[in-house]
């Protein structure tokens, strides 16, 4: 059975205030929100209503004790205007294991994918049809409840906003390898969209920023040996014609992108390696000529070649490549989410 949304749609639309073809990432917002209340031990009525604020007591927990998680995905339009979705249910299913982490309730999937779609009908308009162009998706549940006793709140709120957005990154990006802080360790929220790992990767990335370089690589937390994440993206490196990527654990998040791109990459016939990468096999390689290619990988970044890395002091260029994994699993997973390319595992979800 659908669930039950209540809806207060908006008077006047304010989509012919954006140039659609001068899109930034996440910072314009469509006409309508989702909100959602969990009041005495249940989830209510989910209410799309105007973008609008969220009113909260100072007390709230969220202010205090951080409990916030989120959700990144997109909605795309193919060529005879359906709209598409790609593998919603996994950042549904992710959304919850955050939640069981943060001690937030989870979200019953009929809200979750029942408030998505309305949402998307009633703000259709907004998905952007130009090329590299697409609707960025925000759900997010935070703590709305009130009182400073450090505890799980009594009250949260879930929250689907919506963007029409361009690229994330302009143009190749550059990484500095981290060999002093970490945004995650072995039994913490790594694994988790949980909004503090952010806040605590600012300043790391601050300091790389002001020595030049745009991305923080993440590495373990413990040696500073292995090498993790990119940012707020999954990492992939090319020794030679072998792609590689760190395995998941409770550090790394676990991307939708990455996984679909170990899927994509066998399919190719690239060789596709999951184990432990180590910062020294990496420099060594550069050293060698034989790193091809490194690239994050992520929904709002979808797949962003990395230029060269710094480490201890030194920095190394990445070659040009003709023929790049990047290039070529970019434009096959962008294909297959936006109908260009026939779907074998049925991770596209047309609304
Ligand atoms: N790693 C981190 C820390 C992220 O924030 C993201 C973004 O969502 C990813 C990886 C990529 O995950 P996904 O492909 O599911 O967007
Ligand atoms: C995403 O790729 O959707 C993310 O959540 C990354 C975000 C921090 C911009």
């Amino acid at each position: 059975m659908a669930t039950h949304i209540e809806i207060q749609p908006i008077e006047k639309s304010k989509i012919d205030t954006v140039d659609f073809n001068n899109l930034p990432f996440g910072s314009v917002f469509s006409d309508h929100m989702l909100e959602c209340d969990f009041i005495n031990g249940a989830w209510q009525t989910p209410v799309i209503k105007a973008y609008s604020p969220i009113s909260l007591d100072p007390s709230s927990k969220i202010f205090h004790y951080g409990q916030s998680i989120f959700e990144g995905m997109k909605a795309y339009k193919d060529t005879d205007h359906n709209t598409l979705l790609f593998r919603p249910l996994e950042n549904f299913k992710r959304l919850n294991k955050s939640a069981e982490r943060l001690m937030i309730p989870e979200i019953p999937e009929g809200i979750f994918m029942d408030g998505l779609q309305k949402l998307l009908e009633i703000d259709n308009q907004w998905i952007p049809t130009n090329e590299g162009s697409s609707l960025y998706i925000r759900p997010f549940m935070f703590a709305s409840g009130n009182g400073f006793h450090a505890s799980p709140a009594d009250a949260y709120k879930f929250v689907i906003c919506t963007a029409p957005s361009g690229a994330y990154f302009a143009g190749k990006v550059t990484v500095l390898i981290e060999e002093k802080y970490a945004r995650a360790a072995n039994g913490g929220v790594g694994f988790a969209k949980a909004g503090g790992n952010y806040a605590a990767q600012f300043y790391p990335t601050q300091l790389a920023i002001e020595k030049g370089y745009n991305q923080v690589i993440w590495t373990d937390d413990h040696s500073h040996q292995y090498i993790e994440e990119a940012g707020a993206m999954n990492i992939f490196i090319r020794i030679n014609d072998t792609l590689i990527t760190s395995p998941t654990s409770d550090r790394i998040l676990d991307g939708i992108t990455r996984k679909s791109i170990i899927q994509l990459s066998k399919d190719l016939n690239i060789d596709m390696e999951v184990r432990k990468i180590t910062v020294s096999e990496v420099v060594a390689a550069a050293q060698a000529g034989t790193l091809l290619e490194m690239f994050g990988a992520g929904t709002a970044a979808v797949i962003s070649p990395i230029a060269g890395f710094g480490y201890q002091n030194s920095d190394y260029e990445l070659p040009e490549v003709k023929d790049s994994y990047a290039s070529l699993l970019k434009k096959t997973i962008t294909d297959l989410q936006t109908n260009k390319t026939e779907d074998p595992y049925g991770w596209r979800v047309q609304l």
